[in-house]
Protein backbone atom coordinates (compact mmCIF):
# COMPACT_ATOMS: atom_id res chain seq x y z
CA UNK A 1 0.00 0.00 0.00
CA UNK A 2 1.29 3.83 -1.09
CA UNK A 3 1.58 6.53 2.13
CA UNK A 4 1.77 9.90 0.88
CA UNK A 5 3.47 11.91 3.75
CA UNK A 6 3.98 15.48 3.25
CA UNK A 7 6.61 17.52 4.68
CA UNK A 8 8.59 14.30 4.70
CA UNK A 9 12.15 15.40 4.89
CA UNK A 10 11.29 17.08 7.75
CA UNK A 11 12.13 16.21 11.59
CA UNK A 12 8.95 14.12 12.27
CA UNK A 13 7.92 13.56 9.06
CA UNK A 14 11.41 11.84 8.06
CA UNK A 15 11.36 9.39 11.15
CA UNK A 16 7.85 8.56 10.10
CA UNK A 17 8.64 8.06 6.64
CA UNK A 18 10.93 5.54 8.33
CA UNK A 19 8.54 3.71 10.70
CA UNK A 20 6.25 3.20 7.45
CA UNK A 21 8.97 1.80 5.38
CA UNK A 22 10.06 -0.89 7.96
CA UNK A 23 6.11 -1.60 8.28
CA UNK A 24 6.26 -2.62 4.92
CA UNK A 25 4.14 0.60 3.14
CA UNK A 26 5.39 2.35 0.12
CA UNK A 27 6.21 5.84 0.57
CA UNK A 28 5.80 8.92 -1.38
CA UNK A 29 7.34 11.96 -0.40
CA UNK A 30 6.21 15.79 -1.18
CA UNK A 31 8.03 18.33 0.50
CA UNK A 32 9.44 21.99 -0.71
CA UNK A 33 12.41 22.00 1.31
CA UNK A 34 11.79 25.17 2.99
CA UNK A 35 12.38 23.37 6.25
CA UNK A 36 14.54 20.38 4.88
CA UNK A 37 17.28 18.86 3.03
CA UNK A 38 17.17 16.32 0.26
CA UNK A 39 20.10 14.61 2.12
CA UNK A 40 17.89 13.44 4.52
CA UNK A 41 16.25 11.79 1.77
CA UNK A 42 19.65 9.70 1.73
CA UNK A 43 19.63 9.37 5.23
CA UNK A 44 16.11 7.66 4.78
CA UNK A 45 17.86 5.22 2.67
CA UNK A 46 20.53 4.43 4.49
CA UNK A 47 18.79 3.15 7.50
CA UNK A 48 15.90 1.13 5.40
CA UNK A 49 17.59 -0.04 2.48
CA UNK A 50 14.40 1.71 0.52
CA UNK A 51 14.59 4.87 -1.33
CA UNK A 52 11.16 6.67 -1.23
CA UNK A 53 9.59 8.57 -4.34
CA UNK A 54 10.13 12.41 -3.79
CA UNK A 55 8.08 15.33 -5.19
CA UNK A 56 9.28 18.64 -4.72
CA UNK A 57 6.49 20.98 -5.07
CA UNK A 58 5.20 23.54 -2.99
CA UNK A 59 1.46 22.24 -1.34
CA UNK A 60 0.16 26.06 -1.78
CA UNK A 61 0.25 25.62 -5.88
CA UNK A 62 -3.19 23.90 -6.29
CA UNK A 63 -2.48 23.10 -9.78
CA UNK A 64 0.67 20.84 -8.88
CA UNK A 65 -1.94 19.08 -5.96
CA UNK A 66 -4.50 18.44 -8.49
CA UNK A 67 -1.64 17.09 -10.83
CA UNK A 68 0.06 14.90 -8.25
CA UNK A 69 -3.16 13.23 -6.77
CA UNK A 70 -4.59 12.85 -10.55
CA UNK A 71 -1.66 10.83 -11.49
CA UNK A 72 -1.68 8.45 -7.58
CA UNK A 73 -4.87 8.11 -7.43
CA UNK A 74 -4.24 4.58 -5.82
CA UNK A 75 -2.73 6.29 -2.44
CA UNK A 76 -4.24 4.41 0.89
CA UNK A 77 -3.64 7.04 3.24
CA UNK A 78 -2.13 10.62 3.60
CA UNK A 79 -0.39 12.03 6.42
CA UNK A 80 0.23 15.70 6.52
CA UNK A 81 3.07 17.23 7.80
CA UNK A 82 3.89 19.99 5.82
CA UNK A 83 3.47 23.52 7.07
CA UNK A 84 5.33 26.24 9.00
CA UNK A 85 5.76 25.74 12.49
CA UNK A 86 7.52 28.51 14.10
CA UNK A 87 5.49 30.37 16.61
CA UNK A 88 7.77 33.84 16.59
CA UNK A 89 7.58 33.72 12.98
CA UNK A 90 4.21 33.34 12.77
CA UNK A 91 3.54 36.35 14.62
CA UNK A 92 5.67 38.71 12.12
CA UNK A 93 4.66 37.00 8.93
CA UNK A 94 0.76 35.41 9.56
CA UNK A 95 -0.48 35.54 6.22
CA UNK A 96 3.02 33.10 5.27
CA UNK A 97 1.45 30.85 7.87
CA UNK A 98 -2.37 31.16 7.32
CA UNK A 99 -1.23 30.28 3.35
CA UNK A 100 1.04 27.36 4.13
CA UNK A 101 -0.98 25.84 7.32
CA UNK A 102 -4.64 26.17 5.96
CA UNK A 103 -4.75 26.96 2.12
CA UNK A 104 -2.58 23.84 1.11
CA UNK A 105 -4.47 22.00 3.51
CA UNK A 106 -7.81 22.84 1.47
CA UNK A 107 -6.15 21.97 -1.49
CA UNK A 108 -4.89 18.52 0.06
CA UNK A 109 -8.25 17.85 1.58
CA UNK A 110 -10.56 18.95 -1.71
CA UNK A 111 -8.28 16.48 -3.75
CA UNK A 112 -8.44 13.56 -1.75
CA UNK A 113 -12.15 13.25 -1.71
CA UNK A 114 -11.22 12.17 -5.35
CA UNK A 115 -9.45 9.11 -3.89
CA UNK A 116 -11.08 5.69 -3.44
CA UNK A 117 -9.54 5.23 0.09
CA UNK A 118 -9.46 8.66 1.95
CA UNK A 119 -7.47 8.36 5.39
CA UNK A 120 -5.72 11.33 6.35
CA UNK A 121 -3.79 11.85 9.38
CA UNK A 122 -3.20 15.28 10.60
CA UNK A 123 0.08 16.67 12.07
CA UNK A 124 -1.45 18.76 14.95
CA UNK A 125 0.13 20.54 18.58
CA UNK A 126 -0.99 20.35 22.31
CA UNK A 127 -0.74 24.52 21.24
CA UNK A 128 -3.98 24.42 20.53
CA UNK A 129 -4.94 23.98 24.24
CA UNK A 130 -2.90 27.17 25.50
CA UNK A 131 -2.67 27.29 28.82
CA UNK A 132 -4.96 24.07 29.99
CA UNK A 133 -7.15 24.78 32.80
CA UNK A 134 -6.17 21.15 34.51
CA UNK A 135 -3.47 18.74 33.79
CA UNK A 136 -3.20 16.78 32.82
CA UNK A 137 -4.14 17.71 29.60
CA UNK A 138 -7.37 15.53 28.38
CA UNK A 139 -8.26 15.69 24.15
CA UNK A 140 -11.67 17.33 26.16
CA UNK A 141 -9.81 20.03 27.48
CA UNK A 142 -10.88 23.34 26.23
CA UNK A 143 -9.42 25.25 23.28
CA UNK A 144 -8.57 27.95 24.39
CA UNK A 145 -7.90 31.16 22.20
CA UNK A 146 -4.06 30.68 20.16
CA UNK A 147 -1.26 32.55 21.71
CA UNK A 148 -0.14 32.73 18.10
CA UNK A 149 -0.87 32.40 14.42
CA UNK A 150 0.72 29.58 14.23
CA UNK A 151 -1.01 27.81 16.84
CA UNK A 152 -4.31 29.56 15.33
CA UNK A 153 -3.36 27.50 12.24
CA UNK A 154 -3.54 24.38 13.91
CA UNK A 155 -6.97 25.17 15.43
CA UNK A 156 -8.32 25.99 11.83
CA UNK A 157 -6.90 22.93 10.44
CA UNK A 158 -8.34 20.66 12.62
CA UNK A 159 -11.99 22.72 12.30
CA UNK A 160 -11.87 22.62 8.53
CA UNK A 161 -11.08 18.68 8.86
CA UNK A 162 -13.65 18.33 10.94
CA UNK A 163 -16.30 19.80 8.89
CA UNK A 164 -14.77 17.58 6.06
CA UNK A 165 -15.52 14.51 7.60
CA UNK A 166 -19.15 15.23 8.17
CA UNK A 167 -19.52 16.34 4.71
CA UNK A 168 -17.49 13.70 2.81
CA UNK A 169 -19.03 10.68 2.87
CA UNK A 170 -15.81 8.32 3.31
CA UNK A 171 -13.27 10.30 4.71
CA UNK A 172 -11.63 9.19 7.64
CA UNK A 173 -9.32 11.72 9.58
CA UNK A 174 -7.14 11.67 12.70
CA UNK A 175 -5.83 14.75 14.15
CA UNK A 176 -2.56 14.13 16.54
CA UNK A 177 -1.92 16.96 18.80
CA UNK A 178 1.74 16.38 19.67
CA UNK A 179 3.31 17.84 22.85
CA UNK A 180 7.13 18.58 22.32
CA UNK A 181 8.57 16.57 20.03
CA UNK A 182 12.57 15.72 20.66
CA UNK A 183 15.82 13.31 19.91
CA UNK A 184 16.71 11.43 16.39
CA UNK A 185 16.82 8.19 15.50
CA UNK A 186 19.38 5.65 17.05
CA UNK A 187 21.34 5.48 13.87
CA UNK A 188 22.04 9.24 13.98
CA UNK A 189 21.46 8.76 10.04
CA UNK A 190 17.94 11.65 10.46
CA UNK A 191 17.59 14.02 13.35
CA UNK A 192 16.39 17.90 13.98
CA UNK A 193 17.89 19.79 11.75
CA UNK A 194 16.85 23.62 12.60
CA UNK A 195 17.84 26.35 10.03
CA UNK A 196 19.26 29.49 11.78
CA UNK A 197 19.17 30.13 15.83
CA UNK A 198 16.62 26.79 17.11
CA UNK A 199 13.87 28.53 18.66
CA UNK A 200 13.59 25.23 20.75
CA UNK A 201 15.08 23.91 23.60
CA UNK A 202 16.51 20.59 22.90
CA UNK A 203 18.60 22.04 19.88
CA UNK A 204 19.71 24.82 21.89
CA UNK A 205 20.92 22.90 24.47
CA UNK A 206 23.04 20.27 22.04
CA UNK A 207 24.38 23.49 20.06
CA UNK A 208 25.60 24.63 23.09
CA UNK A 209 26.90 21.53 24.21
CA UNK A 210 28.71 21.60 21.34
CA UNK A 211 30.07 25.10 21.51
CA UNK A 212 27.69 26.17 18.16
CA UNK A 213 26.20 28.37 21.01
CA UNK A 214 27.74 30.31 24.39
CA UNK A 215 25.00 29.93 26.45
CA UNK A 216 21.16 28.46 26.76
CA UNK A 217 19.49 31.30 28.59
CA UNK A 218 16.73 29.89 30.11
CA UNK A 219 13.82 31.79 29.70
CA UNK A 220 12.62 32.73 33.12
CA UNK A 221 12.71 30.59 36.05
CA UNK A 222 10.43 32.64 38.56
CA UNK A 223 6.72 30.40 36.81
CA UNK A 224 4.76 28.78 39.64
CA UNK A 225 6.61 25.71 39.15
CA UNK A 226 8.60 23.67 41.57
CA UNK A 227 12.29 25.35 40.56
CA UNK A 228 10.35 27.91 39.02
CA UNK A 229 10.67 26.95 34.90
CA UNK A 230 8.21 25.67 32.84
CA UNK A 231 6.76 22.59 32.39
CA UNK A 232 6.76 20.59 29.41
CA UNK A 233 5.96 16.68 27.92
CA UNK A 234 9.06 16.08 26.07
CA UNK A 235 8.19 12.82 23.63
CA UNK A 236 10.67 11.00 21.31
CA UNK A 237 10.33 11.42 17.99
CA UNK A 238 11.05 7.96 17.15
CA UNK A 239 8.17 7.46 19.54
CA UNK A 240 5.80 9.58 18.36
CA UNK A 241 6.36 7.90 14.60
CA UNK A 242 5.30 4.88 15.42
CA UNK A 243 2.11 6.57 16.99
CA UNK A 244 1.71 7.58 13.08
CA UNK A 245 1.70 4.29 12.08
CA UNK A 246 -0.86 2.86 14.01
CA UNK A 247 -3.56 6.09 13.97
CA UNK A 248 -2.85 5.51 10.00
CA UNK A 249 -3.55 1.59 10.30
CA UNK A 250 -6.77 2.24 12.67
CA UNK A 251 -8.14 4.11 9.33
CA UNK A 252 -7.12 1.24 7.35
CA UNK A 253 -8.30 -1.02 9.27
CA UNK A 254 -11.53 1.06 9.92
CA UNK A 255 -14.85 -0.04 9.08
CA UNK A 256 -16.50 3.24 10.26
CA UNK A 257 -17.51 5.23 6.74
CA UNK A 258 -16.80 8.52 7.55
CA UNK A 259 -14.80 9.31 11.27
CA UNK A 260 -13.02 12.06 12.93
CA UNK A 261 -10.60 11.73 15.77
CA UNK A 262 -8.24 13.10 17.85
CA UNK A 263 -5.43 12.12 20.32
CA UNK A 264 -2.75 13.62 22.42
CA UNK A 265 0.68 12.23 21.93
CA UNK A 266 3.08 12.54 24.97
CA UNK A 267 4.37 10.47 27.37
CA UNK A 268 2.35 11.63 30.41
CA UNK A 269 5.23 13.09 32.22
CA UNK A 270 5.89 16.68 32.86
CA UNK A 271 9.61 17.63 32.89
CA UNK A 272 11.18 21.51 33.82
CA UNK A 273 13.65 23.48 31.73
CA UNK A 274 16.25 22.59 34.49
CA UNK A 275 15.18 18.73 34.67
CA UNK A 276 15.91 18.67 31.47
CA UNK A 277 18.94 20.58 31.17
CA UNK A 278 20.75 18.06 34.37
CA UNK A 279 19.20 15.16 32.55
CA UNK A 280 21.15 16.46 29.52
CA UNK A 281 24.18 16.96 31.65
CA UNK A 282 23.97 13.19 32.85
CA UNK A 283 23.58 11.36 29.18
CA UNK A 284 26.37 13.63 27.73
CA UNK A 285 28.78 14.24 30.67
CA UNK A 286 29.02 17.62 29.89
CA UNK A 287 28.37 20.79 32.12
CA UNK A 288 25.84 22.96 30.28
CA UNK A 289 26.67 27.10 30.15
CA UNK A 290 23.14 28.65 31.20
CA UNK A 291 21.86 31.29 32.46
CA UNK A 292 18.39 32.43 33.57
CA UNK A 293 17.00 35.25 30.92
CA UNK A 294 13.33 37.19 31.29
CA UNK A 295 10.64 34.97 30.40
CA UNK A 296 9.64 34.21 26.78
CA UNK A 297 6.04 36.20 25.48
CA UNK A 298 3.44 33.70 24.89
CA UNK A 299 5.00 30.67 26.68
CA UNK A 300 2.60 29.24 29.23
CA UNK A 301 3.51 27.70 32.53
CA UNK A 302 3.25 23.95 32.10
CA UNK A 303 1.91 21.29 29.99
CA UNK A 304 1.74 17.89 30.06
CA UNK A 305 -0.25 15.00 28.14
CA UNK A 306 -3.07 12.56 29.44
CA UNK A 307 -2.19 9.44 27.72
CA UNK A 308 -5.45 7.55 28.34
CA UNK A 309 -6.92 7.49 25.24
CA UNK A 310 -3.73 7.41 23.41
CA UNK A 311 -3.35 3.81 25.06
CA UNK A 312 -7.14 2.93 25.97
CA UNK A 313 -7.94 3.54 21.72
CA UNK A 314 -5.09 3.79 19.91
CA UNK A 315 -3.48 0.72 21.73
CA UNK A 316 -0.45 2.98 21.88
CA UNK A 317 2.15 4.74 24.88
CA UNK A 318 6.12 5.98 24.77
CA UNK A 319 8.62 3.32 25.35
CA UNK A 320 11.59 5.75 25.51
CA UNK A 321 12.45 7.70 27.74
CA UNK A 322 13.69 11.49 28.13
CA UNK A 323 17.29 10.21 28.95
CA UNK A 324 16.63 7.96 25.93
CA UNK A 325 15.95 11.17 23.57
CA UNK A 326 18.03 13.70 25.32
CA UNK A 327 21.19 11.23 24.62
CA UNK A 328 19.82 10.35 20.99
CA UNK A 329 19.91 14.67 20.02
CA UNK A 330 23.29 14.50 21.74
CA UNK A 331 24.78 11.50 19.52
CA UNK A 332 22.69 13.21 16.85
CA UNK A 333 24.74 17.01 17.60
CA UNK A 334 27.93 15.20 17.14
CA UNK A 335 27.61 13.23 14.00
CA UNK A 336 26.41 16.27 12.51
CA UNK A 337 29.92 18.58 13.36
CA UNK A 338 31.42 15.67 12.44
CA UNK A 339 30.07 15.76 9.15
CA UNK A 340 31.06 19.59 9.13
CA UNK A 341 34.37 18.74 10.14
C1 LIG B 1 10.17 24.54 25.71
C2 LIG B 1 10.54 25.23 27.00
C3 LIG B 1 10.80 27.60 26.81
C4 LIG B 1 14.34 27.57 24.26
C5 LIG B 1 6.91 24.87 20.68
C6 LIG B 1 5.64 25.09 19.90
C7 LIG B 1 4.93 23.77 19.75
C8 LIG B 1 5.86 22.78 19.11
C9 LIG B 1 7.10 22.60 19.98
C10 LIG B 1 5.64 22.83 16.74
C11 LIG B 1 9.79 26.54 27.20
C12 LIG B 1 12.12 26.93 27.19
C13 LIG B 1 13.25 27.17 25.02
C14 LIG B 1 15.42 28.24 24.90
C15 LIG B 1 14.29 28.03 27.01
N1 LIG B 1 6.25 23.23 17.82
N2 LIG B 1 13.25 27.39 26.36
N3 LIG B 1 15.36 28.43 26.24
O1 LIG B 1 7.43 26.46 23.20
O2 LIG B 1 6.85 24.30 24.43
O3 LIG B 1 6.57 24.43 21.96
O4 LIG B 1 7.72 23.89 20.07
O5 LIG B 1 4.75 22.07 16.59
O6 LIG B 1 3.80 23.96 18.93
O7 LIG B 1 4.81 25.97 20.63
O8 LIG B 1 8.84 24.36 22.92
O9 LIG B 1 11.26 23.94 22.93
O10 LIG B 1 10.42 26.27 22.31
O11 LIG B 1 10.29 25.52 24.67
O12 LIG B 1 14.26 28.23 28.22
O13 LIG B 1 16.45 28.64 24.27
O14 LIG B 1 11.93 25.56 26.95
O15 LIG B 1 10.62 28.80 27.54
O16 LIG B 1 9.51 26.68 28.58
P1 LIG B 1 7.39 24.98 23.23
P2 LIG B 1 10.27 25.05 23.13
Amino acid sequence: MKILVTGGLGFIGSHTVVALLEKGYDVCIIDNLSNSSIDVLEGIAKITQKIPQFFNFDLRNQEKVEAFFKEHHDLAGVIHFAASKAVGESVENPLLYYENNNNALVYMLKNISQLNQKNFIFSSSCTVYGEADTLPITEGAAIKKAESPYGNTKQIGEDIIRDTCNAVSDLKAISLRYFNPIGAHSSTEIGELPIGTPQNLVPYITQTAIGQRDELSIFGDDYPTEDGTCIRDYIHVVDLAEAHVVALERLLQSEKKASYEVFNLGTGKGSSVKEVVSAFEKVSGQELNHTIAPRRPGDVVAAYADTEKAQDVLGWQTKLTLEDALESAWKWQLKLKEADA
